[in-house]
């Protein structure tokens, strides 16, 4: 925002001041005229509720010039929202609601120009609360912090008509401006990159972010993201999200994420169908596609005949990895496989190899239902570093709604819809349609 914009909107603000009452009452109704679905959300007296909201959009277009104080309160702020029901779709009608009722309440002074410091002011407010939810919280003092090979998480869900994919959510950790641009973004069905996932209905690497039909490229590169797989995640024969992951290409970023494929018509294997091999070299990627895997062996035919997540912690140790020559050469030790959904019969499975210096994530999970039907239990639990929490959640009810990361890992397996509880992202497993499993991804 420049200065003038910044005086356009702290003038026009103290104008609003004398006749706060008025104004948030006409806000909240336009808010519910256009979403009434919204009204639910807000279960205290209203009177009081737009005192506050007209106290809150005084200190912000007082703090408007100060970026560095007013992000905590926007931090806190967004994160009582996510408590509230407050969704990042919801940030736009609210602007919308916002910029009407200054329109009412200004007339003749609202003038183009104002107008227009209201929007910017109001995009950077609610790109910051958008992003700050799921940002990852600075490290502590001591704290050295690890460079995760995934960068950058996502998810879309299917709008109300099931015509479009809008923003859900995400973790994007310091990539903020990445952040604030999605969720302004909706996608039809073969449109960007969670358009193709949903429209070929089958996860899709796209290795070059840059000059394909990425969308955001220009902010992604800002973020350093080179790379984005996207995975669609289907509940049956209904898409329930689309969840799509970065990584960046840089020598300090190492690891690979390759796609593999089996269609029953053409063969009993599965084979590479597409890798992204970061800053690998060429020479484990040339064996990766020379390499066939038939259900059951290696890390990929064990997810794919598991029907879930399959991780090795150390790839040079025992039988399961068996590029582990080449793999241990380039500095990869571990391994995560994931088996994907499809509609058409075919199968797919995700690996994620990492080094130990760039772990895929800071802790990785896998939960699975127990035999009682009415729990989630952890089958997987692993970080590099010391591994705090290991027993934190030995066992968490199916049915939650809590905030926390229980909350999110159980509603994950109910909805087949990613969750966030800071710093976690809960993505279901759904191969052939039917969640198996959650992967909980620490950052
Ligand atoms: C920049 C945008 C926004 C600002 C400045 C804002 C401000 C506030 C403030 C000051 C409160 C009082 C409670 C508290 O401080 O935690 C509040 C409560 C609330 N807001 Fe917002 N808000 C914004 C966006 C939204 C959005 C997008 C929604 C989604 C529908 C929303 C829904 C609510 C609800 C449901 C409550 C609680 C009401 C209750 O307790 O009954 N707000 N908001």
């Amino acid at each position: 925002m420049t200065p003038d914009q910044i005086q356009l909107v702290q003038s026009s603000f103290a104008k609003v001041v004398p006749i706060s009452d008025q104004a948030a009452e006409i806000f909240y109704a336009r808010l519910f005229e256009l979403a009434p679905d919204v009204r639910s959300l807000f279960k205290g007296d209203m009177v009081e509720q737009g005192r506050k909201l007209m106290t809150m959009l005084g200190s912000v277009t007082r703090g408007l010039g100060n970026l560095d104080t007013l992000a905590p309160v926007a931090q806190r702020l967004a994160e009582r929202h996510v408590g509230y029901g407050a969704r990042p779709a919801h940030y736009a009608v609210v602007g919308a609601a916002l910029i009407d009722t200054l329109d009412k309440g200004l007339g003749a002074e609202f003038t183009p120009d104002v107008r227009s410091a209201w929007e910017t002011a109001y995009g950077t407010l609610s790109g910051v609360m958008i992003a700050a939810p799921t940002r990852r919280p600075r490290p502590e003092a001591g704290d050295t912090a690890v460079k995760t090979f995934i960068r950058v998480i996502e998810y879309w869900v299917p709008s109300e008509d099931g015509s479009l994919l809008e923003f859900g959510g995400g973790l994007f950790g310091p990539a903020h401006r990445f952040a604030a641009v999605s969720q302004n973004l909706c996608f039809g069905r073969g449109e960007g990159l969670p358009g193709r996932a949903w429209e070929t209905g089958r996860p899709i690497v796209l290795k070059e972010l840059s000059g394909s039909y990425f969308r955001r490229a220009a902010a992604a590169k800002t973020a350093g993201l080179t790379c984005g797989i996207a995975v669609p995640i289907f509940k049956g024969e209904r898409l329930s999200s689309v969840a799509v992951i970065f990584c960046g290409d840089d020598e300090e970023h190492a690891g690979a994420i390759e796609l593999w494929g089996n269609d029953p018509e053409e063969s009993s294997d599965m084979t590479l169908v597409d890798g992204y091999y970061g800053t690998t070299g060429d020479t484990f990627e040339f064996i990766s596609r020379a390499t066939a895997f038939r259900r059951g062996t290696g890390l990929p035919g064990m997810a794919w005949d598991a029907q879930k997540p399959v991780f090795l912690p150390d790839l040079g140790k025992g039988a399961g990895f068996i590029r582990a020559d080449s793999a241990v050469k380039v500095g990869i030790n571990r391994g995560f496989a994931i088996p994907c959904s499809t509609l058409d019969g075919s199968s797919f499975v995700m690996a994620f190899l990492s080094a130990r210096a760039t772990p895929i994530a800071r802790r990785i999970e896998v939960w699975e239902p127990d035999a009682s039907g009415t729990h989630l239990r952890r089958s997987i639990g692993f970080s590099d570093a010391a591994a705090k929490n290991e027993d934190a959640f030995e066992a968490i009810a199916m049915v939650g709604n809590a905030p926390d990361a229980a909350g999110a890992i159980a509603r994950a397996f109910a909805s087949g819809v990613p969750f966030t509880a800071e710093p976690m992202i809960a993505i279901p497993v759904a191969p052939q349609g039917r969640i198996t499993a959650v992967m909980a991804l620490h950052f």
